[in-house]
């Protein structure tokens, strides 16, 4: 029988630990500008949807929330103080004793625990604890979580699909580290990877919330893009690509190892997003809103741009290659992006982010 408590659906690549120039918690703004625009969202959406009555855990008197995904801080106290905030007013405006507030912050086990911790808010008012592990699996107990909050991980795939590294496959991706402008074979091999660890994830979520438990998502998508090769943030990864291989060309790189090399991140188209999620049977859709980018994005040049990609991709490039390629091909990296005005200009950013509210069936 498998074990539910250790079964591990995902490969684990965090972001860049610690507090130094190229790491998440110095290169994560873009992400807090997202948290920042839903923060209205998630005040509306408690405030109408967050049931008082059912979600006090009957004796216990405890509210569970949960943000899986929330890296080393600080974007995810700003998103959890908000929630807190907003649940403390349905309770006093209801004249109802304010609960114990008890919040996981999950991410993969090699996430930088350490630094989370030692940056939780000092005037915090809830007990804190740590769940290391993949969220496309089991996390916590049945019915044991009230509010659920992810933002800007979801467009993490579990792992990179098996037959795009395969050179026998027609989905191989020889030459790419991701699938823009690559053949359908490749888009198609991520696409499915994604829709499975959806439906896995918003099952293992359906298990642990309690009945009429809210979960408020924000998950970046791919807006109105007919073709993935249009795809700006694709243009981004597929520059990145053309850095390692020319390092392969020079020899600095194995070209087998650049051939094998996939990021694990897929941006949804946003209508096949909302299917995704309209087809599932265990919750209620309460609200559904896009968060345009572009009118919240913080204008960066080349260098700001290089390090906001180091510290989300380090992790899983190093991974792959080992340290020693890094800062040149972060070197390499901004010196191309200086070369290419059109990809800091923001007006190209076709992605949005999806900011939406779940309710748990009963
Ligand atoms: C771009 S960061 C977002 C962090 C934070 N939520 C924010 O908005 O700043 C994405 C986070 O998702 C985490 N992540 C990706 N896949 C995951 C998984 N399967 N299980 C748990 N965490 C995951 C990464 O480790 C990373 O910390």
């Amino acid at each position: 029988m498998e074990n539910e408590f250790v079964k591990t659906f995902s490969e684990s690549y965090a972001m860049k630990g610690g507090e130094g120039p190229h790491s998440y918690a110095q290169n994560s703004k873009v992400q807090r500008v997202g948290i920042e625009a839903a923060k209205s969202l998630i005040q509306k959406a408690i405030a109408t949807k967050f049931d008082t009555n059912t979600n006090s855990t009957y004796s216990r008197k405890q509210i569970c929330i949960a943000d899986l995904g929330c890296s080393t801080g600080p974007n995810t106290f700003i998103a959890i103080q908000c929630i807190i905030e907003a649940i403390e007013l349905q309770y006093k405006s209801k004249d109802l004793t304010i609960p114990d507030f008890q919040v996981f912050f999950n991410d993969h086990i090699s996430n930088d625990f350490n630094t989370l911790f030692k940056n939780f808010p000092s005037n915090r008012n809830y007990f804190a604890s740590g769940v290391p592990g993949s969220f496309y699996g089991r996390l916590f107990p049945k019915e044991s979580i009230n509010v659920f909050h992810s933002s800007a991980s979801l467009s993490w795939i579990s792992k990179v699909p098996k037959e795009i590294t395969d050179r026998s496959s027609a989905a191989w991706n020889k030459g790419r580290i991701h699938y823009t402008n690559a053949p359908k074979e490749v888009v198609d091999a991520y696409a499915n990877q994604y829709q499975k660890d959806m439906e896995i994830f918003l099952h293992a979520r359906a298990e642990e919330l309690v009945g009429n438990g809210l979960m408020a998502l924000q998950i970046p998508a791919a807006n109105d893009v007919t073709f993935h090769s249009e795809f700006y943030w694709g243009k981004k990864f597929e520059l990145l690509g053309t850095c390692l291989v020319d390092m392969a060309k020079e020899g600095k790189v194995e070209e087998e190892k650049v051939d094998t090399f996939n990021l694990p991140i897929f941006f949804s188209p946003l209508k096949d997003l909302i299917k995704i999620l309209e087809s599932n049977d265990d919750f209620i859709i309460e609200q559904m809103e896009t968060i345009d980018a572009k009118s919240h994005f913080i204008p960066v040049n080349a260098q700001m741009f290089a390090s906001l990609h180091r510290a989300a991709l380090e992790g899983v490039i190093e991974n792959h290659f080992g340290d020693e390629i890094l800062d040149e091909l972060f070197d390499r990296y901004t010196k191309k992006v200086m070369e290419i005005p059109a990809m800091l200009d923001m007006q190209n950013l076709n992605v949005v982010a999806l900011f939406v509210l779940l309710r748990r069936k009963v």
